[in-house]
């Protein structure tokens, strides 16, 4: 068959006239894949899934029923564009009262995300010039990356370790690499370590940021999920607004991944910089949704009561895989449980079953225990669990964990 012309039509930065061709299979979809193939070995088993990175529970009904009281307002209907003031305002309560930042200008500092995912695609169109560097952690969610590659820009990327309580080490990256270097991408409570960042730490990447003239982008999808005390901003850290912006959403922190709504707010010239490429991108996120999300973040309760069910669920799990030889810790916040990959299991009779990678022992765990998790291999070899796995109520919460415990006895892990 001859080959449509459309292929040789594909930019360079998805693959060109390859567009398409790759065999290459994706970690989440061979994970998807394992998945498929468990249950098709096992008709009508229990998998328990613990790969997702995404609330097990609706938006709070009050959250719904604000956006119905709003979607009925015609006034709502139509383009938001840049959005009106009910989120900025809430927004800029929010950072104050939950988060400790004083003095956020609603009408300057902060513009509406359709979620964080969409503002980290269009802020590296304000900033990134061919041959530009960013500073990305990894392992990390990816998509500034992507995006600022797409536009020429190269990713230096900060390795994040166990012995360095997975912060960035910042006096690691090559002076090539700083000259040139734009942004740097930060995210705590991290996905996939779950680890938090500090008031030091904050106040180490605010210098930082003004000694090489580089511009910080601070995800804080999970800053609100947090087990002890108040979540901590990047802005709250002194002369933070001078050198970048924090991203917030309602994904995580009000069970609304479906919803597309979140905000960037922080250093105005650079919040201008993404309204403006956001104007030329999208056309808003729709009224009734920004106004249900202004609800939320005027009642982080909702927040607390979603922290608190992780917490319990992170504690139990920690307990299960400490038994079961895992060097869990319980993390500060987030949804992620992030522990080292064995080497090898041995069965009772003595046959082991070697590991080269994260991603061998994961594949291993869904295909024989039917438990789905997500190997990262980027910085060792480490596998991220989930408190988000599927339970109707707290028992059965209890009957899921046990079961894990269940699953994963009968076999010696070694590391
Ligand atoms: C670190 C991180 N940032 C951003 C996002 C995207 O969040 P949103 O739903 O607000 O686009 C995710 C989602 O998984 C994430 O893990």
């Amino acid at each position: 068959m001859t080959e449509s012309y459309l292929q040789n039509l594909f930019a360079e930065r998805i693959g060109g006239r390859q567009y398409g061709k790759s065999t290459a299979i994706y970690k989440f979809e061979k994970i998807k894949r394992a998945k498929r193939a468990a249950l098709a070995a096992n008709p009508g088993a229990e998998i328990i899934d613990m790969g997702v990175g995404e609330p097990d529970e609706m938006a709070f009904p009050e959250v719904v029923a604000e956006m119905h009281r709003a979607a009925l307002k015609p006034e709502n209907r139509g383009y938001a564009d840049n959005g009106d003031a009910v989120l900025k305002q809430a927004a800029a309560r929010y950072l104050d009262r939950v988060c400790g930042v004083k003095g956020i200008n609603p009408e300057t500092e902060v513009v509406h995300s359709i979620g964080s995912k969409a503002a980290l695609s269009i802020l590296p169109a304000a900033f990134i010039n061919p041959g530009d560097y960013v500073l990305m952690t990894t392992p990390g969610y990816p998509v500034f990356g992507t995006h600022a590659k797409y536009y020429g820009g190269l990713v230096h990327n900060l390795p994040l370790t166990e012995e360095n309580r997975f912060l960035p080490d910042l006096d690691s990256i090559p002076a090539e690499v700083l000259k040139k270097a734009k942004a740097l991408v930060i995210n705590y409570p991290n996905n996939p370590t779950g680890a938090s960042a500090t008031a030091e730490f904050y106040q180490r990447v605010v210098q930082f940021a003004r000694k090489n003239n580089v511009i910080v982008i601070s995800d804080a999808a999970y800053a609100a999920l947090v087990f002890d005390g108040k979540p901590l901003s990047f802005l709250a850290a002194p002369g933070a607004k001078e050198v970048g912006v924090e991203l917030h959403s309602c994904s995580k922190s009000f069970n609304m991944t479906g919803w597309r709504i979140g905000f960037v707010a922080g250093n105005e010239l650079l919040v201008k910089a993404y309204g403006d490429v956001k104007d030329n991108t999208d056309s808003g996120q729709f009224l009734a949704i920004q106004h249900a999300a202004a609800y939320c973040f005027d009642h982080p309760e909702i927040t607390e009561k979603i922290a608190a069910k992780y917490a319990r669920r992170m504690e139990a799990l920690v307990q299960v895989l400490r038994a079961a030889g895992f060097n869990a810790r319980k993390p500060q916040g987030s949804f992620f449980l992030y522990v080292k990959a064995p080497r090898a299991a041995v069965k009772p009779d003595g046959s082991r079953i070697e590991f080269r990678s994260a991603e061998e022992f994961s594949q291993w765990l869904i295909t024989e225990k039917l438990i789905s998790t997500v190997p990262w291999d980027d910085a060792g070899a480490y596998l991220r669990f989930s408190v988000t796995f599927v339970a109707r109520d707290q028992a059965d919460e209890k009957r899921v964990l046990d079961e894990i415990a269940q699953r994963l006895s009968g076999v010696k892990f070694e590391f």
